[in-house]
């Protein structure tokens, strides 16, 4: 019979690799936190998906900020409208991009830059669900404190944050609600 749980060790470590279906149909956004350390291996592999996504021209115009800092953490708090959640996780990623002069679609402009950054944090996010990692897409924060509390420079901007860490009292379970397909989905051409 095949195993639904199939087991491979990497560097050591035991690891469950999960059906890619899953790991989408179950993530779902964690705001509680236990402190444990996430395991450097674990912590390369979901950066390492950020690394290898897909952009435009293959530019990369991306930079992730991996913030494991208590006093870093509880500076961010403010910084993210007081979504104290945030500082409980053991490390906090912060997702920045820079402008790649390019006018994507003919009307994006210097914003062309967040298409790219959020397919690359969406590996993360994913990634980290497969890892039994908690991430909450961040997007509620002060671009210009955030980027004085980490010292980004001028030249690239705050695109997402999440925290990254085992979920405490929350479990991983199926969306709550979403629109569906028959209300989203058309074929050869809008449906209004
Ligand atoms: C671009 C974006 C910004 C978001 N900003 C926040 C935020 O600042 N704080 C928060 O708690 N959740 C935030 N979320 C999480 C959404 O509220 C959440 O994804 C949505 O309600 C669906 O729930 P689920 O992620 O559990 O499936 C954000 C999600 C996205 C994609």
């Amino acid at each position: 019979m095949l195993l639904k749980l199939l087991f491979i060790l990497c560097e050591g470590r035991l690891v469950e690799k999960m059906d890619f279906y899953e790991v989408v149909r179950t993530r779902r956004s964690i705001r509680s936190y236990k402190p444990d350390p996430i395991p450097d291996d674990v912590l390369n592999r979901v950066l390492d998906t950020a690394r290898i996504a897909p952009s435009g021209s293959n530019r990369q115009p991306w930079r992730f900020i991996v913030v494991k800092d208590e006093g870093l953490k509880k500076r961010l708090v403010p910084a993210c409208g007081n979504q104290g959640f945030i500082a409980e996780a053991p490390v906090v990623i912060v997702a920045c991009g820079r402008d790649i002069g390019w006018n994507r679609g003919g009307y994006m402009g210097s914003m062309s830059m967040l298409v790219d950054v959020s397919i690359a944090f969406t590996h993360l996010i994913l990634a980290a669900r497969a890892e039994g990692l908690g991430t909450c897409w961040i997007g509620s924060f002060d671009n210009a404190k955030v980027k004085e509390v980490l010292g980004i420079p001028e030249e690239y901007n705050v695109v997402a944050i999440t925290p990254l860490g085992y979920p405490a009292s929350e479990e991983f379970r199926e969306p709550g609600s979403r629109k569906p397909l028959s209300e989203i989905v058309s074929f050869n051409g809008f449906k209004q």
